[in-house]
């Protein structure tokens, strides 16, 4: 019998716990295909965005936390991957599974790429296009250190062929974040987040802004009066994330008719959504879960690396105009319900992705004829 293949699955950020739960979760189950070890940078380290998601999603605690915390985008990268080198050098994995876009995901992928460690990359081939964005430079570099290449999407594929990737390192499995919210949607159906913040279903706007583009600047200043006016004729709820926490701190912002809340775990989170009357986002995840839910979705951003979420699915792209805000009102009274759900968002794309590994190990193990 062949040994296990010794995987890292790497974690950090918020939105890349439900993306490695359902992955994390199988491998665990196969202990005799697959010996891993679970690693948390500590990018993310706030108990609402860290832990509580841990405990959700039945990913339970790391083997390690490197515990690198917020800093500049060049420091937080050189802390992980200081930190997360002698880990490797000691462990001495076959492959390293890295997912998403942040900045976690582009430290490990170049950790290990350099010790000479095969990279998976989970949600591979996205583009935005738009180089402005933290997460685009994170896509391109980890994309171009990876030997598996799991997709969510055919433009994901084909992105990734045009840019010059092997066809056989390619794999469309995907979305393995749906995989959690179908797991989860059972779970989420029995809470009643809506009412717990007094909102009635169906009846209420959730809001999600934390991108530095929007909130790191003055267009927050106008999201929030926009907001403001859109309280008056439609409920509005807005978990804030601890950036743009800090922003509205810095800046003396506030929305009084819009009710701030703390960041949401993930279950609450998504009962939330479920029976929104609509979304209004700058999150990436989020224009996804939208899509599955068939809850319209307003995108604040001028584009999105998940295109088929509007060609398939319930979202429109606004542009990075706060703006537009105000016209959310009159699109929701027009919304259609529904969109469609994409292929392969089904519920079994861990299972995908894990067969891959198993074939790849296989792979690997060939002799290499000429290589002495
Ligand atoms: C990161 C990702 C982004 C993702 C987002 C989801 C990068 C480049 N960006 O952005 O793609 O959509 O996570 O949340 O990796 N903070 C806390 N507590 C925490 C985490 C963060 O207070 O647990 C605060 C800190 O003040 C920190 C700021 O939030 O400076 C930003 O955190 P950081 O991880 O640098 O980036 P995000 O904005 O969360």
């Amino acid at each position: 019998m062949r040994s296990p293949q010794t995987v890292v699955s790497m974690i950090g950020t918020r939105p890349n716990f439900m993306k490695m739960a359902p992955v994390i979760r199988l491998l665990a189950d196969h202990p005799d295909e697959f010996q891993q070890v679970v690693v948390h940078t500590g990018q993310h380290y706030d108990r609402a965005m860290s832990d509580v998601f841990l405990e959700q999603l039945g990913v339970g605690a790391p083997d390690h936390v490197l515990g690198v915390g917020s800093g500049s985008h060049a420091a937080q990268t050189a802390r992980i991957m200081d930190r997360l080198e002698p880990l490797l050098l000691d462990v001495a994995p076959d492959l390293v599974l890295v997912p998403g876009d942040v900045n976690s995901t582009l430290a490990a992928a170049l950790t290990a790429a350099k010790l000479g460690i095969a990279v998976a990359h989970v949600e591979s081939g996205l583009r935005s296009f738009d180089r402005t964005m933290p997460e685009e430079i994170n896509r391109i570099v980890t994309d171009q250190l990876s030997s598996l290449l799991f997709t969510h999407s055919p433009e994901a594929t084909g992105n990734l062929l045009r840019e010059g990737c092997r066809e056989s390192d390619i794999h469309l499995v995907g979305n393995t974040m749906i995989d959690t919210l179908v797991t989860m949607k059972e779970r989420c159906d029995t809470l009643d987040a809506a009412g717990a913040h007094g909102l009635q279903h169906g009846a209420y706007l959730v809001v999600t802004l934390h991108r530095p583009a929007l909130v790191d600047g003055p267009l927050l200043r106008v999201a929030l009066a926009q907001l403001e006016l859109v309280a008056q004729s439609v409920p509005v709820i807005f978990p804030i994330h601890p950036r743009t926490r800090a922003a509205m701190k810095a800046a003396g912002l506030s929305a009084p008719s819009v009710l701030l809340a703390e960041p949401l775990g993930y279950l609450e989170f998504l009962s939330l959504v479920a029976s929104a009357r609509g979304v209004l986002t700058d999150s990436g995840g989020i224009q996804e879960e939208t899509t599955y839910l068939g809850v319209p979705c307003y995108t604040l951003r001028d584009n999105t690396e998940r295109p088929i979420t509007c060609s398939v699915g319930t979202n429109i792209l606004l542009g990075l105009d706060p703006m537009r805000i105000s016209e959310i009102p009159e699109l929701l009274r027009h919304a259609k319900p529904g969109g469609r759900v994409p292929p392969l968002w089904d519920g079994r794309a861990a299972l995908r992705l894990v067969d891959v590994l198993r074939e790849h190990a296989v792979v690997d193990s060939r002799p290499h004829i000429g290589m002495q």
